[in-house]
């Protein structure tokens, strides 16, 4: 399991020093929302961000979650900037295996993000070339919300579809998510796990991300 805290319940003011204490603390990737208060209704930041924290340092894994609309030009901002993931919302773009290739052709690996009310259908065409999925378990826009109980089994009937097509698509889970539920993502098939109030909100990060993983146990 990958643990990806969400910076967006960091302290911003903080942003370097706060994400070398949750890669210390043992977290595997670096999730980055990103929100244009277009396709959804709040602001966060951009690639400038993502360039300022590779020159100071961090070598771990940039996750972009682009909640933006359109997408392209974001793409090859963000894969400029040092981003190693890069997933967008299949509404977003009007040409989405086209922006999937932008994704690969800039080297950066490629997630769709489904919102809770978005099916697993959308995915029927391109999910061969997904390197993961990133299933909402809240409705984009905001942390701190409460886990949507319905996601469970969307996530395993996700998963269900990846193996009986053989592939190897990794299950990303984002929002809510925290020791109470996390168990049941995990049970459920999910590889990737992003918390950012659960991280961030607690005093001590080691302890919140060694929770999470008890938890599954
Ligand atoms: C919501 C974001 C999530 C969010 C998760 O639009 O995509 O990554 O920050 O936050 P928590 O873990 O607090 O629900
Ligand atoms: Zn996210």
């Amino acid at each position: 399991m990958q643990i990806a805290p969400s910076i967006l319940s960091a302290d911003f003011a903080r942003l370097g020093a706060e994400v070398d204490a949750v890669l210390d603390a043992g977290a595997d990737i670096v999730h980055f929302d990103v929100m244009d208060n277009h396709y959804v209704p709040n602001l966060t930041f951009g690639p400038m961000i993502c360039s300022a924290l590779r020159d100071y340092g961090v070598q771990a894994d940039i996750d972009v979650h682009l909640m933006v609309e359109p997408v392209d030009a974001m793409i090859e901002a963000f894969a400029k900037a040092g981003a190693s993931m890069i997933s967008f919302h299949p509404d977003a773009t009007p040409h989405m295996h086209r922006s999937i290739s932008l994704v690969k052709d800039l080297g950066c690996k490629v997630g769709i993000a489904l919102n809770p009310g978005t099916p697993l259908h959308e995915l029927e065409e391109v999910i061969q070339y997904l390197d993961y999925v990133l299933l909402m378990t809240v409705n984009p826009g905001f942390g701190g919300q409460q886990f949507i109980p319905q996601s469970t089994d969307k996530i395993k009937r996700l998963k269900q579809m990846i193996e009986t097509r053989k592939l190897s698509t990794l299950i990303e889970v984002d929002g809510g998510i925290n020791a109470e539920t996390i168990k049941q993502t995990y049970d459920a098939g999910a590889d990737i796990f992003v918390a950012g109030s659960a991280i961030f909100n607690a005093k001590d990060y080691k302890h919140s991300i060694d929770s999470l993983r008890q938890a599954v146990k």
